[in-house]
């Protein structure tokens, strides 16, 4: 069979398992490039398979010889279809870090449940050494259900008002006008269920209790602030509203770790870029494109690769010196993305947009490359003419 790739909306409905490895290879490269460093040896990633929290591993692992855990909820080939992108992603980067003698081991499931707590801690302490030093947290989901067996969902909606601006679709590549409406304070209460701290203070605690947690053992979760003309549909939304909690949770485990075991707990507030998650934001890509557009101009582009050896090289792993923060003990990864000559430009682009000029005006080729990348799509020098056996990515699927 010929995999051809499939977009619905701004959902990729499928990926192409063979060359996602030259997703994960060019990862590689990028760290393998921009030089080693001393940073944590022992790291357990939630949200590992894509996005941040993929970059963040491939960062570490590559860049410090961290042997590393990853835990993801993807889904493996089956009568349903080829399966998820990260499925495979995990898969390609465990080969390439056990061939460089790494520890790379993933955990597929359900990273809300106790039970996948009580199976990553049950490995530190029987095949990983007992202990870790850094725990990242870079979930991104929809919905939740809470181990006592509650189910929530997240809206994407404005806490006060309506907003609506100009939104792309990539399958159509189309421009057209889309509305947030005004949530109720059950949805926002249900998003920050989802998308707030209390699933990683959950991990945290559970990971302390267990004493899984090395002396001077680091966390960090991902969050996002943005620029004044995206406030409405994010910071001032409801998944604003959700890093609020995820920045109070911050505070929590900084205190109880500081306490306990001479340990931080961090937010790295991170740049705007192509992911699996980010292009569901109604409005969102439309900004990443002329944010693409004016730091390519610039030389100033990253994506999650970039931002990830940034931010654990410069400022969470500094070669001399403590943790570097702002004033509010925020680690800000966004500072080019919020550069005031960037910020100028993108907003003086915002301004022009229309739906016949979108494409010339932004960098929308450059995020439409990404996102067909992030699904194995797109790759030059990868022949997606040839006949894929189902039956031998069903065995590749194994691996993981
Ligand atoms: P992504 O969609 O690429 O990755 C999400 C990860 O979460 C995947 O590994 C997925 O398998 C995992 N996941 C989802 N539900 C799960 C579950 N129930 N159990 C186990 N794993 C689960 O998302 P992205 O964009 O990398 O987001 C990660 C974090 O970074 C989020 O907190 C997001 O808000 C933050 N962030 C993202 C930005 C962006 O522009 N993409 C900007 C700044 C922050």
């Amino acid at each position: 069979m010929k995999i051809q790739q499939k977009i619905e909306g701004n959902v990729a409905k499928n990926c192409h398992p063979l060359a996602l490895q030259k997703m994960i290879q060019k990862q590689i490269a990028y760290i393998n490039n921009a030089g080693s460093i001393y940073g944590p040896k022992k790291v357990l990633v939630i949200g590992s398979s894509s996005g941040y929290g993929l970059s963040s591993r491939i960062a570490l692992a590559f860049g410090s010889r961290s042997d590393t855990i990853g835990v993801s909820f993807e889904k493996g080939p089956g009568e349903k279809g080829l399966g998820t992108a990260g499925w495979y992603n995990n898969i390609y980067f465990k080969k390439a870090a056990e061939q460089q003698g790494l520890i790379a081991k993933n955990f597929i499931g359900d990273a809300f449940t106790d039970e996948m707590r009580c199976q990553v801690i049950d490995y530190i302490r029987h095949g990983f050494g007992g202990k870790i030093d850094l725990v990242i947290y870079s979930i991104a989901s929809g919905i939740r259900t809470t181990p006592d067996g509650k189910k929530y969902t997240s809206t994407l909606g404005v806490r006060c008002g309506e907003f609506s601006g100009p939104s792309f679709n990539l399958e159509s590549e189309t421009l057209s006008t889309q509305s947030l409406s005004q949530v109720s304070d059950q949805q926002i209460n249900d998003t920050i269920k989802v998308m707030g701290g209390e699933d990683w203070r959950l991990w945290i605690d559970t990971l302390r209790e267990a004493d899984v947690l090395a002396e001077g053992c680091k966390t960090i979760a991902y969050s996002y602030i943005g620029p004044e003309s995206t406030y409405p549909l994010y910071r001032n939304g409801t998944l604003g509203a959700a890093k609020e909690h995820l920045h109070d949770t911050a505070e929590i485990l900084n205190k109880k770790l500081m306490a306990d075991i001479n340990g931080e707990a961090f937010i790295a507030v991170c740049k705007a870029v192509v992911t699996k998650a980010s292009a569901y934001i109604p409005i969102f890509p439309l900004y990443i494109s002329l944010l693409y557009k004016v730091m390519k101009e610039k030389k100033l582009h990253e994506t999650c690769i970039e931002q990830m050896h940034r931010l654990m090289f410069t400022r969470l792993y500094p070669a001399m010196g403590p943790v570097i923060t702002d004033t509010e003990r925020l680690i800000r990864i966004d500072d080019l993305e919020l550069r005031a000559d960037v910020q100028k430009e993108v907003e003086a682009l915002r301004l022009k947009v229309t739906p016949a000029n979108f494409k010339e005006i932004s960098d929308f080729a450059g995020y439409l490359k990404e996102f067909n990348e992030l699904n194995g799509f797109g790759f030059e020098d990868f022949d997606y003419n040839q006949d894929v056996d189902f039956q031998k990515i069903i065995e590749l699927a194994k691996l993981t």
